[in-house]
């Protein structure tokens, strides 16, 4: 069909505004349309692709996943050489001065010559890859591969957001753009969180990850491994005149649309290289990504010319190292630790390692499944990962090194700590002592929580000074903090009578609560701060709560399948009900009101979430408006919504009404709702609780 000339005008809009908000996404992070609009532009361009199949190119947005899984990769013989750099081994100083000394003498400058300038950025933990554009479009993508041929890529590069598909402002004929792929540690963790939630095998580190992910034949699997890239440098150039500098070069690439790393500086003589090499050491575990080292490079191209190559390094540029975020140590024994919830995690003891800058003898194994899928055994050499600020973790068994002696981890069937049956839920990954406050291990935790700000909140009541009560048995579960009196605290180590005072009466001042505090304090699973609210709110009473089973939970707003489920199972321990009780008996006590009778109105059994800023009402009005007519109000927007009450500024949430087809109304139109039936309004003011 032919194109019509509106269409092709279209699409061409439709494609720099993509284009645009694309770079502002992905590149600038800071996103200037709402995804829904994005999704609206995205989707107009794709139907109109869809009407004109002439209108398709390849540098359209709407092509970034695309096509069938590859046979095979090909190879790609690369116009010009993706050279390694040479890595200085010797310690900072050291190593930043021979290398300054080794340009200045084939540079051949005198002593006393101004000092050479040095562009200085990060060694990115990631695979290079060179970007080819012809006429400003992404044409080909190779992996460096033995620095002469690598293996075509682009169907996967592609599905990268940061990579443009077609370059911003007037493109050279042909311009090759070098940087590293690489994925974000956060990116990293949550990947490797979905795999463990849905029994998927582990990723070991980010740099396989992305490199693997590169590597896919089929592009739909990249697309869903988080990539980022940084462009650090040029292959071959046709039709453009380079820059001077390094510097200048990669300004240039940030204006082409390239992500160009932040941290890169230009400084002169090695001083300057020295300082930025222990600034970046100290920043290393708050970058959001892997970086190995820092890179060093003369910034001036001319000079660069002249340095030239040995054999496969530039004499212009070269790398230095930090100490290494994997390592490999052995693994002395499982233990099990158990968490404040009764979560049985193993954890690995290793011999002391020095990995990602300090000494680690422990690393989380995260749960049962994970050690199986691993093969991790007792007495293996293990890989051990500690990047950024992330728990050192055991990622990976070398199982070349094993003689035979190692053995295999068997997960209790008991809590190692009180003794109670550990149970492991359905399609749960870990399991749990089922001791709740009667397990030490959960009595300390529990006790923490309990006497934290948002619950009971005794000031003076710290994780040392509940340790202490534990391990003293002078308090088991919450009763006995009611029964401490200032002499039996006093006798504590490092405790003055005056602080034991303090805290007595803090304990004492706590017996006054609110019922959102105390039930919050039970440390219920999956019960924070906004469902022990919602609760109180609900239910009015302790006893209304504790009488609730999982159906009229679910009537809770916000309460779903499994919160309610986890309350049920609380409240059935027999031993729990009994601290409630006796905590009730030591006088701690809170205001309770009636439930909250279904009220019988015009918007009986509706569902309304109320979002943006109304005209009169503020959002509490609104909501006890709707609740005195009969309805309920929620706080997202599901399939069970009947109704969005939207005011100014509305957001995510009218959008994903609008997706979910949900009747929206403004404030007027929910008066209208509501006084529709004039003649139930006597009804709906007595069927009103308070
Ligand atoms: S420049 C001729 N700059 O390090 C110099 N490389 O052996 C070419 N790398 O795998 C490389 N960060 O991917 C350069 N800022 C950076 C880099 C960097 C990481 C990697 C590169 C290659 C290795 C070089």
């Amino acid at each position: 069909m032919a194109v019509p000339p509106d269409a092709a005008q279209r699409a061409q809009q439709l494609r720099d505004a993509l284009d645009q908000h694309n770079h502002a996404y992905y590149v600038l992070d800071a996103p200037r349309v709402p995804d829904a609009e994005y999704d609206r532009l995205f989707a107009e361009l794709q139907a109109l692709e869809r009407d004109y199949p002439d209108l398709l190119s390849a540098d359209s947005p709407t092509q970034r996943v695309g096509g069938a899984p590859l046979p095979a990769l090909q190879p790609v013989t690369h116009a010009v050489p993706m050279l390694s750099i040479y890595t200085e081994t010797d310690k900072s100083a050291q190593g930043a001065l021979a290398f300054d000394a080794r340009v200045r003498k084939v540079l051949d400058v005198p002593a006393d010559a101004p000092p050479i300038d040095y562009a200085a950025e990060l060694k990115f933990d990631g695979l290079a890859i060179n970007l080819r554009y012809e006429a400003g479009v992404l044409v080909q993508a190779a992996t460096r591969g033995d620095g002469q041929t690598g293996e075509d890529v682009t169907h996967n590069v592609r599905t990268i957001g940061q990579i443009p598909l077609r370059l911003r402002g007037a493109a050279p004929a042909v311009i090759e753009v070098r940087g590293e792929i690489y994925m974000r540690r956060d990116a990293f963790e949550q990947l490797n969180a979905r795999q463990r939630e849905s029994g998927g095998k582990t990723f070991v580190n980010p740099r396989n990850t992305a490199a693997g992910a590169i590597r896919q034949l089929d592009p739909a699997i990249a697309a869903q491994r988080p990539l980022s890239f940084f462009a650090y440098g040029l292959g071959e150039t046709q039709g453009w005149t380079l820059p001077a500098t390094h510097a200048q070069v990669l300004d240039a690439l940030a204006g082409f649309g390239f992500p160009v790393c932040e941290h890169r500086v230009v400084v002169s003589g090695p001083q300057g290289l020295i300082d930025f090499h222990a600034r970046i050491e100290a920043q290393r575990a708050a970058l959001p990504y892997d970086i190995d080292g820092v890179v060093y490079k003369v910034n001036a191209l001319a000079q660069q010319r002249t340095l030239g190559f040995v054999s496969r390094e530039p004499r212009w540029a070269v790398a230095h190292k930090y100490p290494a975020q994997e390592e490999m140590t052995r693994l002395l024994d499982i233990e099990i630790q158990v968490g404040r919830t009764g979560a049985l995690t193993p954890v690995a003891r290793l011999e002391a390692v020095f990995v990602g800058g300090v000494t680690v003898t422990n690393a989380t194994l995260h749960n049962e499944d994970e050690v199986r899928r691993k093969d991790v055994r007792i007495g293996d050499w293990v890989i051990v990962r500690r990047a950024g600020d992330v728990i050192p973790e055991v990622v990976a068994a070398v199982a070349e090194r094993r003689d035979g002696s190692e053995r295999e981890f068997a997960m209790p069937t008991r809590c190692p700590v009180c003794g109670s049956h550990a149970a492991r839920g359905e399609d749960e990954a870990v399991a749990r002592c089922t001791g709740g406050l009667f397990c030490p291990a959960q009595r300390k935790q529990a006790l923490i929580h309990f006497a934290s700000r948002k619950a009971l909140d005794i000031e003076g009541l710290g994780d040392k000074l509940i340790e202490q009560l534990v391990d003293n048995a002078i308090v088991k579960t919450p009763v006995d903090l009611y029964r401490l009196g200032v002499l039996g605290l006093a006798s504590l180590e490092r405790m003055a009578e005056k602080s034991a005072a303090n805290v007595v009466a803090a304990i004492n001042k706590s017996r006054e609560t609110t019922l959102q505090r105390f039930i919050y304090a039970l440390g219920i699973r999956n019960v924070g701060e906004s469902t022990a609210r919602d609760l109180a709110r609900h239910f009015g009473s302790l006893d209304a709560l504790m009488a609730a089973d999982a159906e009229a939970l679910l009537a809770v707003p916000d309460v779903g399948p499994v919160v309610a489920k986890c309350i049920v199972e609380f409240l059935a321990e027999p031993h729990n009900c009994e601290v409630i009780e006796q905590l009730r008996a030591s006088g701690v006590h809170w205001p309770e009101h009636a439930p909250k009778r279904e009220v019988d109105g015009p918007l009986t059994g509706k569902t309304f979430v109320i979002t943006g800023t109304l005209p009169t009402l503020s959002r509490d009005e609104a909501k006890a408006m709707v609740e005195a007519a009969g309805g309920k109000v929620s706080g997202s927007v599901s399939k069970k919504t009947d109704y969005l009450v939207a005011g100014e500024a509305a957001g995510s949430k009218l959008d994903k009404a609008q997706q979910l087809g949900i009747s929206i109304v403004d404030e007027a139109g929910l008066r209208t709702l509501i006084v529709g039936s004039e003649s139930r309004g006597d009804e709906v003011n007595q069927g009103a609780v308070e």
